[in-house]
């Protein structure tokens, strides 16, 4: 895979952001929506995600500001749920998504000699490993 330009990783890194945003508003709807006894634990477990979401989409949009780049500022479409189980599979599938992706990003930024950008994403990779592993236990996985 060719090496990506300073640009191309600006570009990603807002739609890294556009993600997180994503992530705040399902979990902020999945929070008031997922009911049921067997899922209160996973609902305390959502609320502390969504609290790192945030940091999450917080380091970004200052990474791409570093770059010169201007963050993203728009939220992808939420896919519709109608139930517990169905709420927590699409976080899932959004949070490995995301774990894709930081992986990538993480080597990009090494790559193009930027490591003070590489170092301020990892956590968001280790966070995002989490969150998967939460829900994967979540839906019995
Ligand atoms: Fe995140
Ligand atoms: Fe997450």
């Amino acid at each position: 895979m060719d090496q990506p330009t300073k640009q191309q990783l600006v570009e990603s890194l807002n739609q890294d952001l556009r993600l997180e945003f994503q992530s705040i508003v399902q979990y902020v709807q999945h929070v008031a929506v997922i009911t049921g006894p067997e899922y209160t634990s996973t609902v305390d477990e959502l609320k502390i995600h969504l609290t790192q979401e945030l940091a999450h989409a917080c380091v970004l949009a200052e990474q791409v500001a570093f770059l010169d780049g201007k963050p993203a500022t728009t939220v992808p479409d939420v896919p519709v749920v109608t139930d517990s189980k169905g709420a927590l599979a699409a976080d899932l599938r959004l949070e490995i998504e995301q774990l894709e992706r930081y992986r990538v990003r993480v080597q990009e930024a090494t790559d193009l000699g930027l490591p003070d950008v590489a170092e301020a994403l990892r956590p968001l990779l280790t966070e995002t490993q989490e969150h998967v592993r939460d829900l994967q236990s979540a839906l019995g996985q």
